[in-house]
């Protein structure tokens, strides 16, 4: 099994709360399921409790994660067996890892545990961290991107069974150069993300352009159906987003979110979320040559004539949006897509250009969709 520092930080740790507080890829979440994997197969008759704050963020964050290390044969040969029904690992020692959701306080009454791993832990509340951490014997561990203060800070650290560990990428040698570039770039972008999400200090982060709104199980608008596409380059992501609009309310879907994605990749993607090829899809007009491919698959995409972003942002703040659980990218862009202010605290009229493709791709559909067909030049 290949460690990181923050591993054996983790591994060798006695208190009973530890705080892994770090910027972006720093091999916190990967570092900490290992530990409790190790913690499973040594010590016999545990129950090792991993959570999250919801299903598809733990399906696509630490349930991923423990899948790839646990497919080690090494590792995999201690294992009795898996139940997908509760998402329970069991191994040979007797112990348990079990994959739990808790909707509320009154849920995380339920049941005890010798460890606990609550991941980004900044999405769940304080009370439901004390119910656990009431119901948990051994020891408690913690991860998180510190964009502000919460009650890690307020209430854990300082106490003689808290001990935090810091971590940046710089302590995860296992990283792809194109993701290291990604997060430096946010020197160039703004201080504050900089600070967080490369340095992994604690920073201040207000005044999002979407507060917050409603999640939804399932997309199930059927009117004025569209698809948005933001093209990735290098270092971002390409996102692709699906709205439509139910009883006066839109309705957001995340297609993707991929870095590196080739025209091909993204032919693949639209054969699958709109396999009739009768969705308009509304992509960014700095490809036209990446548009001209696509439309040469046969879809029918337009790109997006783009009006200034801040009006852009207004008309759609003027609808209610939902958005699905699944959207798990764009839940998190949504938490750190903020206005850019000067020195002064002086608003610019301009998001900070981080976090912002699914809110890109879906402001050029919604444009085209919802504020005149006028807005869209015909590539
Ligand atoms: N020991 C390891 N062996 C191989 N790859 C690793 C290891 N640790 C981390 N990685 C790789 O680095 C990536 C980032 O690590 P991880 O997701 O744990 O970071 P993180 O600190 O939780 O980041 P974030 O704050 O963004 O959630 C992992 O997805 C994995 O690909
Ligand atoms: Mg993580």
């Amino acid at each position: 099994m290949k460690t990181t520092t923050v591993y054996a930080w983790n591994a060798n740790a006695k208190h009973r709360i530890v705080v892994n507080q770090g910027g972006s890829s720093s091999s916190k979440t990967y570092s900490i399921v290992q530990v409790l994997i190790i913690k499973a197969i040594q010590e016999a008759g545990k129950v090792i409790t991993i959570t999250a704050q919801d299903y598809p963020n733990m399906r696509k964050g630490v349930l991923r994660d423990f899948e790839r290390i646990m497919s080690e044969p090494a590792l995999n040969a201690q294992l009795t067996g898996f139940n997908k029904t509760n998402n329970t690992a069991h191994y040979k020692s007797g112990s348990i890892i079990e994959f739990v959701i808790f909707k509320d306080e009154q849920d995380a009454k339920s049941g005890k545990r010798d460890y606990l791993f609550i991941n980004e832990c900044d999405g769940i509340t304080f009370p439901v961290y004390q119910a656990l951490a009431m119901r948990t014997r051994v020891q408690i561990f913690l991860d998180y991107n510190p964009t502000r203060q919460f009650w890690v800070h307020e209430n854990l650290l300082g106490r003689e069974d808290v001990i935090i560990f810091y971590s940046t990428w710089r302590n995860n040698p296992f990283l792809e150069k194109s993701i290291i570039a990604e997060i430096e770039q946010y020197k160039t972008i703004d201080e504050n993300y900089y600070k967080v999400f490369s340095l992994g200090r604690t920073g201040v982060l207000t005044g999002q352009i979407f507060p917050n709104w409603k999640r939804i199980e399932t997309f199930t608008a059927t009117k004025n159906v569209v698809i948005g596409l933001d093209f990735g380059f290098t270092n971002s992501p390409t996102a692709i987003v699906k709205l439509g609009e139910e009883s006066g309310i839109i309705q957001g879907h995340e297609i993707c979110y991929r870095r590196q994605m080739s025209n091909q990749d993204i032919i693949e993607v639209l054969k699958d979320a709109n396999p009739y090829r009768d969705i308009t899809i509304i992509a960014d007009s700095a490809e036209p040559k990446s548009i001209s491919e696509i439309k040469a698959a046969g879809f029918k995409v337009l790109g997006a004539e783009k009006i200034e972003v801040k009006e852009g942002i207004n008309f759609m703040k003027k609808w209610r949006w939902e958005i699905t659980e699944d959207s798990t990218n764009w839940e998190k862009e949504r938490k750190n897509y903020i206005w850019s202010k000067d020195r002064d605290g002086k608003d610019l009229n301009v998001p900070i250009k981080a976090f912002d493709h699914c809110f890109d791709a879906a402001r050029y559909a919604f444009l085209f969709q919802w504020h005149g067909k006028k807005l869209i030049r015909v590539l």
